[in-house]
């Protein structure tokens, strides 16, 4: 059985469709702080499947123990943590506590019940600017937010366990940037409040929810002057997920980094024309400053887990644009 943290969050709910659909036992838990008990019955209606869930902190070490005493958990995915790089600015202590806490009070929790395979949730913010392009897992680190800096030192405690324990299977997985939807339409990202990123900014202009895009500059040395990023499919990166554990099965012990992108930059405008060509028609948009903190170009080499994995992303911009499309415009 698969447990996944983090279990009805964007990723979280995605990751929980396609293992149910490949026919494995899972058990969600999630803290709600970012994301909604509704989504547990949107899956539900998804797979035909009742599925156990816990509301908990992952912090909550006794209640944490009390999952794995009662449920056949033979391998983790560690979705759950904080991820918004302008809040953790704000809120460094929440996102330290959250994020590298509930890391090791899980790991603690594992260990005593001898379940030694954990797949997690990293980021291509732990790079910061980088100094070349395409970015592979050997890149300079040098992280600018709190939020890349607490993906770090999880990544650090996983290597120090990793080396202090025998037997444990280790994959970290450093998400470019995730867009796009389950394929139904019926599970998406949600964000609370106003979202940070591009792609959940973009679907509200689409919805009317926000007059217009704030393009954050175009006057970077890009394509079209818009920051470039890795923008890859929620669907793909969760491929490279059931993957990992897969490969992960046929280890001894491991401890592995990998970069999950699709190695190809996209353009801001080129991200937003791609929506406007799914919703039918010209999204607004306003070119404003620059925001703090962002780079002019991110793209993955994701050589590494194309090769030990045998994973490619394969899902293209129009595809995100059109099944983020699919997903807001059923939104109630
Ligand atoms: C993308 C581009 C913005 C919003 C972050 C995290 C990273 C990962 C993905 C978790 C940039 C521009 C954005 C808007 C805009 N998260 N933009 N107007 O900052 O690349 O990466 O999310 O793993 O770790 O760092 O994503 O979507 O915020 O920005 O012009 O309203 O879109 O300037 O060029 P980012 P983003």
């Amino acid at each position: 059985m698969i447990l996944l943290t983090g279990g009805l969050g964007y990723l979280g709910s995605h990751m929980a469709a396609q293992i149910i659909e490949q026919g494995h036992e899972v058990v969600l838990v999630d803290n709600l702080s970012n994301s909604k008990i509704a989504v547990l019955d949107r899956l539900s209606q998804l797979t035909g499947r009742d599925i156990s869930f816990v509301k908990i902190d992952v912090r909550d070490k006794a209640a944490m123990q009390e999952v794995f005493s009662q449920y056949p958990i033979t391998q983790v995915v560690h979705f759950a943590g904080s991820k918004s790089v302008n809040e953790s600015i704000q809120q460094p202590l929440d996102y330290y506590d959250n994020n590298v806490n509930s890391l090791i009070s899980l790991l603690h929790v594992m260990k005593e019940a001898q379940v030694k395979t954990i797949v997690f949730s990293s980021t291509a913010a732990i790079y910061g600017e980088p100094e070349s392009l395409p970015i592979p897992e050997s890149a300079r680190q040098a992280p600018i937010t709190p939020y890349g800096r607490s993906k770090q030192i999880c990544e650090q405690i996983l290597q120090d366990f990793s080396n202090a324990e025998q037997g444990w299977k280790i994959a970290v997985l450093r998400y470019f940037n995730p867009a796009g939807a389950h394929s139904s339409g019926i599970i998406g990202e949600v964000p609370n409040g106003i979202p940070n990123n591009l792609v959940p900014y973009i679907a509200q202009v689409a919805r009317d929810e926000r007059p217009f895009l704030q393009v954050f500059g175009n006057d970077y040395n890009t394509i079209d002057g818009t920051g470039v990023r890795d923008f890859i499919h929620v669907q793909d990166l969760i491929d490279g997920h059931t993957k990992a554990l897969a490969w992960l099965s046929t280890q001894p012990q491991a401890f592995e980094v990998l970069n999950l992108g699709r190695g190809e930059g996209v353009s801001v405008k080129q991200m937003l024309d791609a929506f406007s060509k799914a919703v039918g028609h010209e999204l607004p948009y306003k070119v404003v400053a620059r925001r703090d903190g962002d780079s002019a170009s991110v793209y993955a080499d994701a050589s590494r887990a194309n090769c030990l994995l045998g994973w490619q992303a394969t899902r293209t911009v129009d595809e995100m644009a059109i099944d983020t499309w699919r997903f807001y415009e059923k939104l109630a």
